[in-house]
């Protein structure tokens, strides 16, 4: 190799290395710009001209919502303050999810605690109707307090979750090592407030105290910025042409992984790819994603 493709080489690595950006800033927008409720109308409450929704659950039923339009590909954000108090047995989802049997799925959940014990956040990712890559987190913060941003980027090459601007977890698009990826099955966005004291709390432990209802979680944000596609589309027509598709969103930079892995280190209380129980042998993605130390 010349000294001049060399010296290329070196480059291309190095602005590789910090080529990574943060996704475009969300705009808030009301509720029924992207969205619709989806189930028990009656439990969804509009404030401020629908800029900002309260979900309720209570002894009869919990509620959720969903994006009128498909997507492929895009960032999909949104502001949540999860419900406050004594939430035990309770879990509010955000999720992006395809609409047939062999399902993708991109999932937020948040789990419920007593008064004053820390909320878990769930994250799995489905290929083909498959799932099984759940791992879980604590917040850094108290998200009964404050709206905080969670929000997905999905793209060709991987699949990214925010919390505000921290990405806790990469799902690569792995299809070389033979993994699935989502990539041709538009997908709806979800959210939904409901009762699961079966496992949500310390296992299923802690069960759901209907004293406390209604639970009431709010939403602020609704923001969408992805390419919309009927449900039967295999392709988006702006595919290659959109910001999130550019070489600065096609993998995360140095300060990003670095706060990734602060994540994996101090924040993760399960990880499906070191459950030696379930999987005897890790699964392939992990390293690649950083699940795990590269050197693991
Ligand atoms: C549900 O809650 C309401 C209000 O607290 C109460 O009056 C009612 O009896 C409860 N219903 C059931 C089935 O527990
Ligand atoms: C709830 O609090 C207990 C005790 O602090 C903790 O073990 C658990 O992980 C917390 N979160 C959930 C959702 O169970």
């Amino acid at each position: 190799m010349g000294f001049k493709w060399m010296m290329m080489l070196v480059l291309c690595v190095l602005i590789g290395g910090s080529m990574g950006a943060k996704p475009n800033k969300p705009i808030d927008v009301p509720f029924g710009r992207n969205y619709e409720p989806s189930w028990a109308f009656d439990h969804i409450k509009y404030l401020n001209g629908g800029s900002e929704i309260q979900l309720s659950l209570d002894n009869r039923t919990g509620t959720g919502f969903q994006s009128k339009g498909s997507y492929l590909f895009g960032h999909f954000a949104m502001h949540i303050k999860m419900v406050a108090g004594d939430s035990a047995g309770t879990v509010t989802a955000f999720y992006l999810s395809s609409q047939n049997s062999e399902h993708d799925e991109i999932d937020f959940e948040f789990l419920g605690n007593k008064t004053g014990e820390p909320y878990i956040l769930q994250t799995n990712v489905y290929t083909g109707g498959k799932g099984d890559k759940e791992q879980r987190i604590y917040l850094w913060f108290d998200p009964t307090k404050d709206y905080h941003t969670y929000s997905v980027l999905w793209n060709l090459y991987q699949i990214v979750f925010f919390v505000d601007e921290y990405p806790i977890r990469v799902f690569k698009n792995n299809k070389n090592l033979g993994i699935k990826f989502p990539f041709d099955q538009p997908m709806k966005i979800y959210s939904s407030l409901w009762e699961a004291d079966d496992w949500a709390t310390r296992g299923g432990l802690e069960k759901i105290d209907w004293s406390n209802a209604p639970f009431v979680a709010s939403y602020k944000g609704f923001h969408i910025d992805g390419c919309e596609s009927s449900v039967n589309a295999k392709f988006c027509a702006n595919q290659g042409k959109s910001w999130w598709d550019q070489k600065e969103f096609q993998d995360l930079d140095t300060t990003q992984w670095r706060l990734l892995r602060r994540v994996r280190d101090k924040y993760t209380i399960y990880n499906y790819c070191t459950d030696k129980k379930r999987f005897s042998t890790m699964p392939k993605e992990c390293k690649r994603n950083r699940d795990v130390p590269r050197n693991s």
